[in-house]
């Protein structure tokens, strides 16, 4: 466990992590790069990327950045503004480290979205790619929390994950995912109510079949303006 490991995780898969990693287990992980290339990922980081409206100047997070593909995007598109990504595992955050580097306006740091080791207000937004699977109820609920103290108020939250209207039409995967423990928490309006009850303003931008992994579907979730 990371020192600064929230209270409520509980171990996971065959590594024992008390988090999920990226590809489910470590020695997957050097393949996760072409996976997501061949699922099509890049195409979904632009997406979320245009969705945040990301400006000169701003502070961003990413929850659950992996081996840093859409942090690197977000510096790449936006070399002004300031890029943090966080995760809990520190072969996912070596290889981001190896391949953008660190600098300025982009860093990497271990972490947990359940517990975030940042201040109130830190930042103007903050992207989740394909994390929120990766979480169980109780650590959603703490999450949402955690996201919208360091938004400051009229700052964003931009998801995308597998979920919201899937159905067994939406392909095999969708049938498998259907039945996953953690499926539960990212079905139907499961995401937005979860994101309301805490305190955000929530809206559905767009739900897409995936050829990839069933549906896709992206949120905007606003920390509302004191
Ligand atoms: C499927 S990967 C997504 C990586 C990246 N966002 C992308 O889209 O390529 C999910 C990531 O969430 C991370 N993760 C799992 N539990 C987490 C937690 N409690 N807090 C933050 N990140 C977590 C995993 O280590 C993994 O790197």
């Amino acid at each position: 466990m990371t020192e600064n490991h929230p209270n409520s995780v509980r171990p996971h898969g065959a590594d024992g992590h008390d988090y999920l990693p990226a590809a489910g287990r470590d020695a997957l992980l050097p393949f996760y790069d072409l996976l997501t290339r061949a699922l099509g990922m890049p195409k979904v980081y632009n997406n979320l990327i245009d969705q945040a409206e990301v400006a000169d100047g701003m502070s961003v997070l990413e929850i659950g950045c992996g081996t840093g593909n859409l942090t690197a995007r977000v510096h790449r598109a936006h070399p002004r503004a300031a890029v943090v990504g966080i995760d809990p595992d520190p072969r996912a955050l070596a290889r981001a480290e190896r391949k953008v580097g660190v600098g300025n306006r982009i860093r990497f740091v271990r972490g947990y979205v359940q517990k975030l080791p940042f201040g109130a207000d830190e930042f103007d937004r903050v992207l989740s790619s394909m994390m929120w699977h990766h979480l169980d109820r109780e650590a959603k609920t703490t999450a949402a929390s955690e996201i919208l103290r360091v938004l400051r108020p009229g700052g964003s939250l931009h998801l995308v994950d597998i979920g919201g209207d899937m159905t067994p039409s939406d392909g095999f995967l969708a049938k498998r995912f259907l039945r996953s423990e953690h499926a539960a928490g990212n079905l139907g309006d499961a995401i937005p109510s979860l994101l309301r009850g805490v305190g955000f303003d929530c809206t559905t931008v767009a739900s897409q079949r995936h050829r990839g992994v069933g549906r896709l579907t992206y949120y905007r979730a606003m920390r509302p303006a004191a």
